[in-house]
């Protein structure tokens, strides 16, 4: 019996890796994916060697580009934002993960996968249908929801009686729960659970606070192309770059924090703390271009869509024929959405200040104050006049 284990190299997925060698006598095979966490991988090939993995069976791979191409552009097309705020970087990560996870148990001849997500949480979700939706047969082991480890303490037991290092700072319980990629990072539990307590500025790691970001604005251009951000400032770049320049740029002027209590799919409420900088500008670019060069139509159809895909990838929907019939409808709107939006930086704020496009809609001549020869103004109206007759005919139903 053989496993694909999401290994971090960290000290949960590392008991996790010895549990499963010990309680199911299974072969483990790890994969460990960069995506834009900010970790070094090595350390993790290491451990898992240490821990007594072969090398051809610890899978290393940088997914960042994929990642960002295939997952976050789709994603923020549909200018996706769950319960109002959540730009979702933790979600879109794992649909990825369980791809490749299941990849790579093909590749091997594996008939499980395990993850380290709890019992409690959304993770566990998005992974395993994940798993299930690209390999129906596949075994799943979730040693959270299993094991007797419930607690720190026992936790760091079966650690040392299996001789896995330890870091110093891990022997404690640590403050909060992290996720992180080049989207964003989350911090959740913990210290952060009482809802009314505003966080510590330790609990940020990506963004300076506001107060302490430069006096004087940045300003930025992003170019797009048929949705996608292709260049900042006139510079082309690859998705990732692009991305990563973003989080530079946002992170130094304190935009993307945010502090949410959120509606778990299954069924609790949760409070997190992201910061999403180059997503935060993303977003607000995004709009920016739609403004200019989406019709009015198309663009308020997307918006009464939105919620409806943030929903998907939030539960985990991402392989459902629904999200993609809904991807399908976003991606033909994208068609003219090319331009250029210049973005002003400034203490924690975004704002869209210029934006520019060679299939723009605006058009000065009719909408200008001044004289002009396009627009008929006594058009105007009947078109008010027949909208108005419903009303005119209730009035008289009133009285
Ligand atoms: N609540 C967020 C979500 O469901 C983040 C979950 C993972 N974050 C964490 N710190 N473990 O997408
Ligand atoms: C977890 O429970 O593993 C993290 C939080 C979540 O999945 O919502």
């Amino acid at each position: 019996k053989k496993v694909v284990l999401a290994y971090s190299g960290g000290l949960d997925t590392s008991v996790i890796l010895k549990w499963l060698q010990t309680t199911y006598g299974c072969e483990v095979v790890t994969f460990t994916a960069d995506l834009g966490q900010g970790e070094e991988l090595e350390p993790a090939r290491k451990k898992a060697e240490l821990l007594g993995i072969k090398p051809e069976n610890i899978y290393i791979e940088d997914l960042r580009e994929t990642f960002v191409k295939d997952f976050v552009f789709p994603m923020f097309r549909a200018n996706a934002l769950y319960e109002g705020f959540y730009l979702l970087g933790t979600s879109i990560a794992r649909p990825l993960i369980a791809q490749r996870q299941i990849e790579i148990a093909k590749a091997t001849g594996a008939d499980a996968v395990a993850h380290g997500a709890t019992g409690k949480g959304n993770d566990q979700v998005r992974f395993e249908l994940g798993y299930y939706a690209l390999k129906p047969d596949i075994k799943v082991i979730a040693p959270w929801r299993e094991w007797d480890l419930t607690s720190r303490t026992r936790l760091i037991a079966f650690a040392e009686e299996h001789q896995i290092p330890i870091a110093k700072d891990k022997r404690g319980e640590a403050p909060f729960s992290v996720d992180a990629n080049l989207l964003h990072i989350s911090a959740e539990g913990k210290v952060l659970e009482d809802p009314w307590q505003e966080a510590e500025e330790y609990v940020y790691s990506r963004t300076v606070a506001p107060e302490q970001a430069p006096d004087k604005p940045t300003y930025v251009e992003v170019e797009f192309e048929r949705g996608d951000a292709v260049a900042v400032d006139g510079k082309r770049m690859s998705p990732a770059t692009l991305l990563t320049e973003l989080n530079r740029l946002g992170g130094a002027n304190g935009i993307g924090r945010l502090d949410l209590l959120e509606g778990r799919f299954v069924g609790m409420k949760s409070r997190g703390i992201y910061e999403t900088p180059g997503g935060t500008i993303l977003y607000v670019a995004h709009r920016g271009i739609e403004q200019i060069t989406l019709d009015r139509g198309a663009m308020h159809l997307k918006d009464e869509l939105m919620p409806r895909y943030a929903e998907l990838i939030y539960n985990g929907f991402w392989f459902s024929p629904e999200r993609k019939m809904l991807q399908a409808a976003i991606d033909q709107s994208q068609g003219p959405v090319t331009g250029t939006v210049r973005l002003k930086l400034y203490k924690g704020s975004v704002s869209v200040v210029g934006r520019k496009s060679p299939n723009s809609l605006y058009s000065l001549e009719h909408v200008t104050f001044e004289e002009d020869s396009v627009y008929d103004q006594r058009d105007a109206q009947g078109f008010i006049k027949l909208n108005a007759l419903r009303l005119r005919l209730l009035n008289r139903q009133q009285s």
